[in-house]
């Protein structure tokens, strides 16, 4: 098996979460760690820097794994794709447009690059489902989505990194939001027409939003809401998916925090003649999942693309300019 020599640029826990699933895949070599915290790189043998230009500039490798704040996350994918090194970023891509529009020029401008973008969700077992079904059109076309996701902060949450708006670019919307308006871009298409309310509702001493309601309009006229909170003090998960003859739930994920309840997906076919139920209680089909692979789906598909010439298919540039593009909108109000 031909490896991917790989460096890894923030050894929080995102950097971790990836060097682990690279280990498990077992196509990539990783030869060398970078954090500006060195207690984060504690523990791991491979060479180690404090300088994310020194460790691409003195790293023999073919890849570049960035897991930092937000705000280096551009000048990192912009150095390393000028360099000529296929690049794997978490997301959000940048704080914000500009960012994500800066990072595609660095892609337009190289030669075959190769660039995607983290958002997980996408490979959850349960949206690979959804996804599966709804392009199977055994429920009719998708035509609105109702989703909440929210978290309950942290104890310090007012001081995380994560609600500094320069290291940031925006609160939870941007941090944890971004993955179900992701998912219903994937699922529905571009948003083009958009409407919220952005609010501090309880974190009121700090700079960021701890709650985004917003409504989505397709120019094809499919509609969602979407509810990003930082205020839910039970973590929830939730996607409901509306098609002209069916109907499908998403609820619960796994995650490293086990909060979010049991990841399973249901669907309903539209039967408005009782055949297989009551009115308004069609048959149920669900299944359940027990384990998340969606760090190992997504390394694969990356090392497919570096190793194997694949195309990226999901988390390219394209998607995470249209999703920095949208969530401009959600906080232009
Ligand atoms: N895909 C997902 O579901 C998911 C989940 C959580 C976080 N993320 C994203 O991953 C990124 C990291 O988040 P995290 O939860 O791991 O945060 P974290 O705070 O645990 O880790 C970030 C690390 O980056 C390091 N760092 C910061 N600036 C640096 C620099 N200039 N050079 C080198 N290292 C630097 C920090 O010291 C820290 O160790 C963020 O962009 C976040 O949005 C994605």
């Amino acid at each position: 098996m031909d490896k991917i020599r790989a460096v890894i640029i923030g050894m929080g826990r995102m950097g971790k979460t990836r060097y682990n699933a690279m280990k498990r895949h077992g196509g990539y070599e990783v030869v060398a760690v970078c954090d500006t915290n060195e207690a984060n790189m504690e523990g791991y043998e491979e060479k180690k820097y404090t300088d994310w230009k020194e460790c691409i500039d003195n790293s023999e490798m073919d890849a570049v794994i960035v897991c930092t704040y937000n705000v280096v996350i551009p000048d990192i994918v912009c150095y390393s794709l000028g360099k000529g090194y296929s690049v794997f970023s978490e997301k959000p891509p940048g704080r914000n447009l500009d960012d994500a529009l800066r990072m595609k020029e660095a892609y337009d401008r190289a030669e075959s690059p190769i660039l995607k973008y983290g958002f997980n969700h996408r490979y959850h077992n349960s949206v690979i489902e959804a996804k599966a079904l709804l392009d199977s059109k055994i429920l009719g076309d998708v035509v609105c989505a109702r989703g909440v996701y929210g978290k309950a902060g942290s104890p310090d949450f007012t001081h995380e990194w994560r609600n500094d708006t320069q290291i940031s670019g925006g609160g939870i919307m941007l941090d944890q939001g971004i993955h179900m308006l992701d998912l219903m871009y994937y699922f529905m298409g571009e948003f083009t027409e958009i409407q919220s309310s952005v609010d501090q509702l309880v974190w009121k001493d700090m700079p960021t939003e701890d709650s985004a309601f917003s409504i989505l309009r397709t120019s094809d006229g499919k509609v969602a809401s979407l509810h990003s909170s930082a205020i839910q003090w039970r973590h929830k998960f939730s996607l409901d998916l509306i098609c002209t003859k069916g109907f499908i739930s998403l609820n619960g994920l796994l995650t490293s925090t086990n909060s979010y309840g049991e990841e399973k997906i249901s669907y309903y076919r539209k039967d408005l003649e009782q055949k297989t139920g009551g009115l308004g209680k069609p048959m149920e089909h669900t299944m359940c999942f027990d384990s998340d692979q969606s760090w190992d789906y997504e390394m694969k598909e990356f090392y497919d693309a570096v190793v194997n010439g694949e195309p990226v298919k999901l988390g390219t540039i394209y998607d995470a300019v249209n999703l920095m593009k949208m969530i401009e909108g959600i906080y232009r109000v």
